[in-house]
């Protein structure tokens, strides 16, 4: 069986073909390398330098790979970039999306799972953690973005009977995550730790979110991948628990063995509160998070500690 795997350069991609590849699935990969690296790409993965905005190389590829799986990560992925060329964050998001669904269709793929965002798609919560019903309220370009495609997975199963999963993600931090992004915290204070720095807390660090290790995020993947009953359905990809900033920093802190002190900033505009995620959908499936924040926390760590080390 062989997936087509979107974004596969990039921090969650990259550690979803690894999974893919060691079950012995055949994976292709297509990405432009935009803020996915190339030493993410597993070595026995095929490889197209490609940009998923671009139908006419896709479809050369559609017709020389002959994909029975899309597994599509690729996006653009930064709110802020989002807000400041909403133009382009739609042409990736939702034109590049709507190219492989509509070469998903000519070319009989037979599941299309998509990686949507939870948090940005359900805006400030109504409750907590929210369920998959929770009003869709994007507070930003990106939101409005990745949802709208999550629109057309389902009405490409509509008209023309394209199977589907869509998996909306929490908060995913892990190995490869980028430490100079905009959202990555983990990642962030991580390597700001590692090297004697103090990271910068927005407002007074007691926002909270909903981590998810990226081996989770993997594992659901595959059960959407393997599942027949997670068809056509989408899915919230969390652990349902509210963690503090702070909290983060604390651990963090006291697994880099730092002794560094943040520095609070104002509150950044259009920062959420709060945000977690219902995942029992997906864990009346059978996924579960294995991972808790310490042992998540701490992998990812000695990830950061490596990398470090080899400089
Ligand atoms: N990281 C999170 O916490 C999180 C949360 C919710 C949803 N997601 C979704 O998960 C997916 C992966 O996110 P990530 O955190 O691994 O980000 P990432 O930036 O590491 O990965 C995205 C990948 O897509 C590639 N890409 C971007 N634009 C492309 C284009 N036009 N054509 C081809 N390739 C392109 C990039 O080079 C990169 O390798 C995205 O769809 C994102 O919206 C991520």
């Amino acid at each position: 069986m062989k997936i087509l795997l979107t974004g596969g350069a990039g921090f969650i991609g990259s550690h979803v073909a690894d999974r893919f590849i060691e079950l012995g699935y055949d994976v292709v990969i297509v990405d432009n390398l935009s803020s996915g690296k190339r030493q993410n790409i597993n070595k026995k993965a095929g490889f197209y330098e490609a940009d998923i905005t671009d139908s006419a190389r896709l479809k050369e590829i559609f017709e020389k790979e002959k994909p029975d799986i899309v597994n599509h990560h690729a996006a653009q992925a930064f709110v802020s970039k989002s807000v400041s060329e909403p133009q382009f964050d739609a042409k990736v998001n939702i034109i590049g999306t709507l190219n492989l669904l509509e070469l998903s269709v000519k070319n009989n793929v037979k599941k299309f799972i998509y990686a949507n965002s939870g948090g940005a798609g359900y805006g400030e919560p109504l409750c907590l953690p929210m369920g998959e019903e929770h009003s869709i309220n994007p507070m930003s370009p990106y939101g409005i973005s990745k949802h709208t495609a999550e629109h057309y997975v389902a009405l490409y199963r509509h008209l023309y009977n394209l199977p589907y999963v869509s998996l909306r993600y929490a908060n995913v931090y892990g190995p490869r995550q980028d430490p100079y992004g905009e959202g990555g915290v983990i990642a962030i204070f991580t390597n700001k730790l590692l090297k004697g720095e103090a990271p910068s807390i927005f407002g007074d660090g007691a926002q909270t979110r909903d981590y998810v290790y990226v081996k989770d995020v993997v594992s659901a993947n595959v059960l959407a991948l393997e599942s027949k009953e997670a068809e056509n359905k989408s899915f919230n990809v969390g652990t349902g628990k509210n963690i503090q900033t702070q909290e983060i920093f604390d651990k963090l802190n006291a697994l880099t063995k730092a002794n560094q002190k943040p520095v609070y900033r104002d509150e950044r505009k259009g920062d959420l509160k709060a945000s977690s995620l219902d995942s029992s959908k997906l864990q009346k499936l059978g996924w579960k998070p294995s991972y808790d924040l310490d042992k998540g926390l701490k992998e990812t760590a000695d990830y950061f500690k490596g990398i470090q080390n080899k400089k």
